[in-house]
């Protein structure tokens, strides 16, 4: 069960990161269909994300370092829909663009460090 659940954790999280890049460059191309539809499947991959790493967390009794990380792919899957939901609508622009790449490069840098334990507290 815990092997299940890591392996579909760790052999999706990527596939999470690309398809949200891939999503983005469809909107940003204005190709509203394929944008729409790769969108939807990477909501799915959010739920098998979120369920599989509760699922890790619980296994691991919710360590710290890892509650921590889970909260901040929380705080990711939030800015990715952000800035999908936004730069569809067109009102991603100047500033407030720039604070939510960067928050998104920050936020996913961490997590992967995490999730590799190469930072750990
Ligand atoms: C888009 C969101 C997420 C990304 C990009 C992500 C990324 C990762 C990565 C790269 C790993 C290491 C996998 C490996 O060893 O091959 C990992 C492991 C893990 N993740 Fe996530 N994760 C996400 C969401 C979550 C959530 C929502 C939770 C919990 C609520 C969570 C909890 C964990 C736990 C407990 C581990 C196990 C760490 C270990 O055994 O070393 N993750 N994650």
């Amino acid at each position: 069960m815990i092997t299940g659940l890591y392996h579909a954790h760790a052999s999706s999280w990527a596939i999470t990161l690309l398809l949200f890049f891939i999503a983005y460059f469809l909107i940003v191309a204005n190709k509203q269909k394929p944008g729409k539809i790769v969108h939807m499947v990477l909501r799915l991959f959010y739920v098998i994300m979120v369920v599989s790493g509760v699922g890790l967390l619980i296994n691991y009794q919710f360590a710290l370092t890892f509650l921590i990380k889970g909260l901040l792919a929380l705080v990711l899957i939030y800015f990715m829909e952000m800035i999908l939901v936004r730069t569809k609508k067109g009102v991603l622009i100047g500033k407030m663009k720039t604070y939510y790449w960067i928050q998104f490069a920050i936020t996913a840098i961490l997590v992967v460090l995490i999730g590799f334990n190469v930072l750990s507290f």
